[in-house]
C-alpha cells in the first residue's frame, strides 16, 4: 500500500517515487513541518486520499505538455502567444518606479480586491469612451490575475449546474475544463472554411446559422466568443455578431466575451465590442488582458466589464479565489493606459503602433509559408497564423502515439526533429470537430523578425529535403 509520509521531506530525498520533479533540498529545508509526497509502500493504511472528481477527464493541456517540450528540446518557439522582443518602456518603467520609489511603499502592498483604483479608473476611462456608455467603476469593472481568471470568474459566477454553454470553435483551450468546474455542458459549434485551396482568409471561416441557432436550448446560459480569435485571427463582422446577439436576445443568453486581441486588427477588418449592440450591453460581460495589450504576458493581469447585475456572480468567485492581484503591476499597467488615452489621436499610440507593427510580421510570414507551399489562413487580427500542413505532413512518417491527432504528431516531430515549435490547432477543437483543425499548425508571429526568418529557413530545408527524397 501507498501512504504519505509527513515531515520528512529532506530525510526522503532517493528512497520513495518524488511527484514533484524539485532537487534543491535547501528549498525542501524550508519546508519540513509540511507534507512530503514521498511515497512508499507501508500496511498501515488501505488507500489515499483521493482528488475531486470534478477534475477528472479535464488533466490534459495543449500548454503544459509543449511547453515541456520546448523546454526539453529548445526549439525556434513560435508556439506559445507572447513577444520574444522587449514590452513598450512605459509599462516597464512604471513597473520599475513602483519597486524602487521609497516615498510610495504601499505599491507593494495589498490593494483594492476588484481592482487597484489607479486602474479601475484608467479601465473605465477606456471603456466609457470604446462602448460609449458611462461605466461604474465601483460595480461594473473587475480587475482579475490575466484574462485566463477574469474567463474563469465569468464562468464560475455565471453559470450553474446542468446549464448549457455554448462555444464556438475553434476556441481558446481553457472554455470548455471551465464550463465543466461549473457544472456546465459545453455545447460546441465549429466555424468551418468555405474555402481551403488559393488564397483563404479567416473571414472565410464561418458559422453555419441553423446549426448555431439549433444548439440553442431553454438550458443555455452563456455563449463564449472570441474576437479577434485564436488561433485563427477571425475578427467576425457585424453581420455575425448581430446574428449571435439576436440569438441570445431571443434565448435569453449571456454573452461571454473574449476581447483579449481588440487592438490587433488588419487592413480593414475592424474589432467590433459585443456590448455596443443594440440591447446587448445588460448581457455582455467582456474580458481583456494587460499581456495581450501591452506585450506583457507575463504579468498576468486582465479584466472583466459588464453591467452591475452580472458582475456580482465574476466579483464574488474573484473575491473569495483570488482576492487581490498584484498591485505594482496594476500600478504600472494603469500608468501604461494614462499615457495611450493621452496620446490614443496620435500613431505613436501603443494601440496602434503594436497593430501596424504585427501587420508587417504577419506579410512576412504569410509570404514565408506561401514559399515553401504552406497555404496559410490570412489572419485579420490577433497574432496567431494557421497553415494548412496537410501535404507535408502527409509525405513524413512522423511517428507517434497513433491516438494522437496528427497534427499533434507532426508538431511534436518537427519541435524534436527540425527544432521549430508551433501549436496542433485540434487542441481548439472538440472532440468531435478534431479533424476541421487537423490539417494545420498554428505559428505565433509577434516574434523577431530574424527569428519568422529562421522559421522560414528552417521550413524550406524541410522541403527541400523532402523534394530530394530524404525523408
Ligand atoms: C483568446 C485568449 N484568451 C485568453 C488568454 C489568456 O490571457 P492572459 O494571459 O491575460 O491570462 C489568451 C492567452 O493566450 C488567449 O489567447
Amino acid at each position: 500500500m501507498l501512504r504519505p509520509i509527513v515531515g520528512q521531506a529532506v530525510s526522503c530525498v532517493g528512497k520513495g517515487s518524488w511527484r514533484f520533479p524539485i532537487a534543491a533540498s535547501s528549498v525542501f529545508s524550508r519546508f519540513q513541518s509540511r507534507p512530503c509526497f514521498c511515497t512508499q509502500t507501508s500496511n498501515m493504511s488501505p488507500t489515499l486520499p483521493a482528488i475531486a472528481t470534478k477534475t477528472h477527464g479535464i488533466e490534459k493541456s495543449v500548454w503544459v505538455e509543449f511547453i515541456q517540450l520546448a523546454l526539453e528540446v529548445k526549439p525556434l518557439n513560435l508556439g506559445q502567444g507572447f513577444p520574444d522582443f522587449c514590452a513598450p518602456d512605459t509599462v516597464r518603467n512604471a513597473l520599475s518606479k513602483c519597486c524602487v520609489d521609497e516615498s510610495k511603499p504601499l505599491l507593494n502592498q495589498y490593494t483594492r480586491g476588484f481592482g487597484h483604483p489607479r486602474l479601475v479608473d484608467a479601465l473605465t476611462k477606456l471603456y466609457t469612451k470604446m462602448i460609449k456608455r458611462n461605466i461604474n467603476p465601483q460595480t461594473e469593472m473587475l480587475v482579475t490575475a490575466g484574462a485566463y481568471e477574469g474567463l474563469f470568474v465569468s464562468i464560475m459566477g455565471l453559470v450553474d449546474p446542468g446549464d448549457e454553454v455554448i462555444i464556438i470553435e475553434p476556441f481558446f483551450d481553457c472554455y470548455d475544463p471551465q464550463v465543466r468546474l461549473a457544472g456546465g455542458t459545453p455545447v460546441f459549434v465549429p466555424l468551418r472554411p468555405t474555402k481551403t485551396a488559393g488564397s483563404v482568409s479567416s473571414a472565410d471561416w464561418v458559422l453555419d446559422p441553423q446549426e448555431l441557432a439549433g444548439a440553442f436550448t431553454k438550458k443555455t446560459k452563456a455563449i463564449i466568443v472570441n474576437t479577434p480569435n485564436n488561433p485563427l485571427g477571425k475578427v467576425y463582422s457585424l453581420e455575425e455578431l448581430t446574428m449571435i446577439a439576436d440569438l441570445c436576445k431571443k434565448h435569453n443568453v449571456i454573452a461571454i466575451m473574449d476581447e483579449v486581441y481588440e487592438w490587433m486588427t488588419y487592413d480593414n477588418a475592424k474589432h467590433i465590442r459585443m456590448a455596443t449592440l443594440p440591447d446587448m450591453w445588460e448581457r455582455t460581460v467582456t474580458i481583456g488582458s494587460a499581456g495581450k495589450t501591452f506585450s506583457v504576458t507575463g504579468w498576468k493581469t486582465g479584466w472583466v466589464y459588464g453591467p452591475e447585475h452580472l458582475m456580482k456572480g465574476p466579483q464574488v468567485i474573484h473575491q473569495h479565489s483570488v482576492y487581490t492581484c498584484t498591485t505594482p503591476v496594476q500600478e504600472a499597467v494603469a500608468e501604461g493606459f494614462e499615457i495611450e488615452l493621452d496620446r490614443y489621436d496620435s500613431p505613436e499610440c501603443y494601440f496602434f503602433s503594436l497593430p501596424a507593427e504585427l501587420k508587417v510580421k504577419r506579410d512576412n510570414i504569410i509570404k514565408i509559408l506561401r514559399e515553401v507551399g504552406l497555404n496559410p489562413t490570412v489572419p485579420d487580427g490577433g497574432y496567431f497564423i494557421m497553415a494548412d500542413v496537410s501535404e507535408l505532413m502527409n509525405k513524413i512518417d512522423v511517428g507517434g502515439d497513433p491516438n494522437e491527432t496528427k497534427d499533434f504528431r507532426f508538431v511534436k516531430w518537427l519541435s524534436r526533429n527540425r527544432k521549430l515549435q508551433g501549436i496542433p490547432p485540434s487542441a481548439f477543437f472538440s472532440t468531435s470537430h478534431k479533424s476541421i483543425g487537423e490539417n494545420y499548425i498554428r505559428f505565433c508571429f509577434i516574434k523577431e523578425d530574424e527569428n519568422l526568418k529562421k522559421a522560414g529557413e528552417i521550413l524550406m530545408n524541410l522541403k527541400k529535403d523532402l523534394d530530394a527524397g530524404k525523408l
